[in-house]
C-alpha cells in the first residue's frame, strides 16, 4: 500500500487510489494462444508495481464464448480457461499482493451469456416456467406472436428482442437483450437473480478479491409493463437511438438491488476485519451529476465512474465545467469522485486529443461510443493526453487508468474488417466502427517475432494485429527513459502519492480561457490548452518551483508551454 494511504489511517485506500485496468485479452500472452491470460498479468506484476498503482481491474476473466469478449459471461464461478483456471487466479492475487497491488474483478449484473447454463435452461422450459422467469421472456405481437413484444432497439444494433424456437420446433416467445442476441437481460425480480449475485460476490471475497467494477448499471431494470420507446428519427447511432429509450435507463427501482448488494458487502466486511472491500459502477451520465450522484449514496456503490472529463473536448471551459461540476456535487455529498481517461470501450486519448476539431465543440459528442473522425495529429495528441493525465493526476479522488494509456498508445483506426471483432461493428452492418482498436494487445519489447512482446517465441497470431511500428512504443523500449510516457507516468504517481489527500480543490484564473488550473494544498496545477505558451501571473506562481512538466524539462514555473501541464509547489 502506498505512503499515501498508511499516512492517513481509517481512511479507506480507494478513496485516492490509482487503479489499473487489465484487458485481460490484450494485456500479456504467456502460453502463446494469440490471447492475454492469467499468467500473462503474474509475469507483468514487477511493471505494475513500478508503475505504481495500488490496484489492478481485471476485465471480465470469467468462462465466456467471447462474443462480446467477456461481458457475456457464461459462470460467474470461475475462469475463462483460455486465461486459466482458478488455481492460476489464486496464484495471481497472491502475486499482486506481494507487489502490493489489489485486485478488483469485473461483474456484470444486466445480463449473462446466451450459454449460461439457466439461458439454456429457460430454453428448454416451457412458456411461464421458472427458468424462463429468471431473464424476459414474452409472447410476441402480431397474429402469430412473428412480431417483438415492443419496438426497442438494442445498444449495440438491431432489435432488443429474439424469437427462439421452442423445444418442440415451432418459432416461440422473444427473450430481452438491451446489447446483443448473446446476452440475455437477467430479471432483476427474480430472486434467484439476487441470490445468485449475492453469492457471486462472497465466492471472490473469500478468493482475496477486494472489489468489484460493476458493468452497465445504467440498464438494469426495466419498466414494468415493457412500454414501446419513442423512436428518435434524429438518433445518429443506435447506441443513442437505445440511449435514449427512457424504459431502459437509470430505472429507480435499480437502486434497491445496489442497496442489497451494499448490505452484503458491508456484512461480509463486518465478519473479515481488515478487509476494505470497493465496489465502482459503471454508468454514463453526462451532465447529470444528479444521475451519478444516486449510485453512490452511502448505502449503494463506494464510487462510480465519471466520464464526463474523458468526454470532454480540448476546451478550458468544458474542461474546468465538467471536474467542477462533478466534484462539487459528489464531494458535496461526502461521496469518493473518480476520474479516468480512458477505457476499453473509448478511442484513446492520444487519438481523440489529436483530431483536428478536438478544440471545437463540435467534437463534444457526450457519449463515447460515437466518434467523429477528423484527421488526426498524434505528435499533438500525446502531448495533450500527456498533459491531461498530469491535470487529472492531481485532482481530489481516485484515478483509474487503463493498459497501455501509459505508454502513450493511440487508437488503431484502421483495424481490418475482416479482423475486426466488436459485435458493435458487425451488428450496426460496419456503420459504427466499434471499439477493437483500443484492444490491440500491448507491446513489451522492440520483438517483431514475439508479436512484440505479447507473445512467446512460439506463439499463435494475436487476437488482434499490433501494427508493425508498435516496436516504438513497447514497455521495455521507454522502461530505462526518465523522458518517456512511461517515465512520466512514474513520475506523475510518484508526486500524486506526496499530495495530502485532504486539500481540496481550488479554482484558481476561474475566468480564463487558456488555462485551467487549481490549487491542492502547496501544489498549483496548471493546464494551457491553447497552442503557445503561456505566462502565469506572478502571484499564481509565487515562489513555486516545477515538480511536474509534461513538457519535458521545462523548469521555468512562470510559463506554461503549448497543449502542457505543470504542478508548481509552494517553496
Ligand atoms: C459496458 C462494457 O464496458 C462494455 O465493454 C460492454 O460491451 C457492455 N457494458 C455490455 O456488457
Amino acid at each position: 500500500m502506498s505512503e499515501l494511504h498508511t499516512a492517513t489511517p481509517g481512511r479507506a485506500w480507494w478513496r485516492d487510489a490509482v487503479v489499473y485496468q487489465v484487458y485481460v485479452r490484450s494485456f500479456a500472452d504467456a502460453n502463446g494462444d494469440g490471447r492475454g491470460d492469467l499468467q500473462g498479468i503474474i509475469d507483468h506484476m514487477p511493471y505494475l508495481q513500478q508503475l505504481g498503482v495500488d490496484a489492478i481491474w481485471l476485465c471480465p476473466c470469467f468462462p465466456s464464448p467471447q462474443m462480446d469478449h467477456g461481458y457475456d459471461v457464461a459462470d460467474y464461478f470461475d475462469i475463462e480457461p483460455t486465461y486459466g483456471n482458478l488455481d492460476t487466479f489464486d496464484r495471481m492475487v497472491a502475486a499482486a499482493s506481494g507487489h502490493g497491488i489489489k485486485v478488483m474483478l469485473d461483474v456484470v449484473p444486466n445480463h449473462c451469456s446466451s450459454q449460461h447454463a439457466w439461458f439454456q435452461a429457460a430454453l428448454a422450459a416451457p412458456k411461464g416456467s421458472p427458468e424462463r422467469d429468471r431473464f424476459y421472456f414474452r409472447d410476441g405481437k402480431g397474429e402469430h406472436g412473428e412480431l417483438p413484444p415492443n419496438n426497442w432497439t438494442a445498444i449495440f444494433g438491431g432489435p432488443a428482442w429474439t424469437r427462439v424456437t421452442e423445444p418442440d420446433g415451432t418459432l416461440g416467445q422473444w427473450y430481452l437483450h438491451v446489447f446483443t442476441p448473446w446476452q440475455p437481460d437477467f430479471n432483476w425480480e427474480n430472486e434467484d437473480v439476487a441470490d445468485h449475485f449475492d453469492r457471486m460476490l462472497a465466492f471472490w471475497f473469500d478468493r482475496g478479491v477486494e472489489g468489484f467494477r460493476v458493468d452497465a448499471v445504467g440498464v438494469v431494470g426495466k419498466t414494468e409493463g415493457l412500454p414501446d420507446q419513442v423512436i428518435d428519427p434524429n438518433a445518429g447511432t443506435a447506441t443513442e437511438q437505445a440511449g435514449k429509450n427512457e424504459h431502459i435507463q437509470f430505472k429507480p427501482r435499480a437502486h434497491d438491488y445496489w442497496r442489497r448488494w451494499r448490505r452484503v458487502i458491508d456484512a461480509y466486511q463486518a465478519e473479515h476485519p481488515g478487509r476494505d472491500l470497493v465496489t465502482v459502477s459503471e454508468a454514463y451520465t453526462p451532465g447529470r451529476p444528479d444521475l451519478l450522484l444516486k449510485f453512490v449514496e452511502p448505502d449503494q456503490f463506494h464510487q462510480s465512474f465519471n466520464f464526463d472529463l474523458m468526454l470532454a473536448p480540448w476546451i478550458a471551459g468544458p474542461i474546468r465545467h465538467s471536474v467542477a461540476e462533478v466534484y462539487d456535487v459528489l464531494t458535496g455529498a461526502g461521496a469518493s469522485v473518480t476520474w479516468t481517461l480512458n477505457n476499453h470501450d473509448t478511442q484513446r486519448a492520444v487519438t481523440r486529443y489529436g483530431r483536428a476539431n478536438a478544440t471545437e465543440m463540435v467534437s463534444w459528442t457526450k457519449n463515447n461510443l460515437v466518434y467523429v473522425d477528423a484527421p488526426v495529429d498524434e505528435a499533438l495528441g500525446l502531448r495533450r493526453a500527456e498533459a491531461m493525465v498530469a491535470f487529472a493526476a492531481g485532482l481530489p479522488g481516485s484515478l483509474y487508468l487503463y493498459q497501455g494509456e501509459e505508454l502513450g498508445l493511440p487508437e488503431v483506426l484502421d483495424v481490418p474488417a475482416d479482423r475486426r471483432e466488436d459485435p458493435l461493428f458487425a451488428r450496426t452492418g460496419g456503420k459504427e466502427i466499434g471499439r477493437d482498436g483500443c484492444r490491440i494487445p500491448l507491446p513489451w519489447t522492440d520483438d517483431a517475432a514475439t508479436a512484440f512482446g505479447f507473445s512467446p517465441a512460439d506463439h499463435a497470431e494475436p487476437w488482434l494485429p499490433l501494427p508493425a511500428e508498435w516496436g516504438r512504443y513497447a514497455a521495455s523500449v521507454q522502461a530505462g527513459d526518465d523522458d518517456s510516457t512511461l517515465g512520466l507516468y512514474r513520475h506523475l504517481l510518484e508526486h500524486r502519492r506526496a499530495l495530502d489527500v485532504d486539500a481540496p480543490l481550488a479554482w484558481v484564473l476561474a475566468d480564463s480561457d487558456e488555462l485551467v488550473a487549481y490549487r491542492r494544498g502547496k501544489v498549483t496545477v496548471v493546464l494551457n490548452v491553447t497552442d503557445h505558451a503561456m505566462t502565469l501571473p506572478a502571484d499564481l506562481v509565487g515562489n513555486g518551483t516545477v515538480i511536474v512538466t509534461s513538457v519535458r524539462g521545462h523548469d521555468d514555473p512562470t510559463t506554461v508551454p503549448s497543449d502542457s501541464c505543470i504542478w508548481l509547489l509552494d517553496r
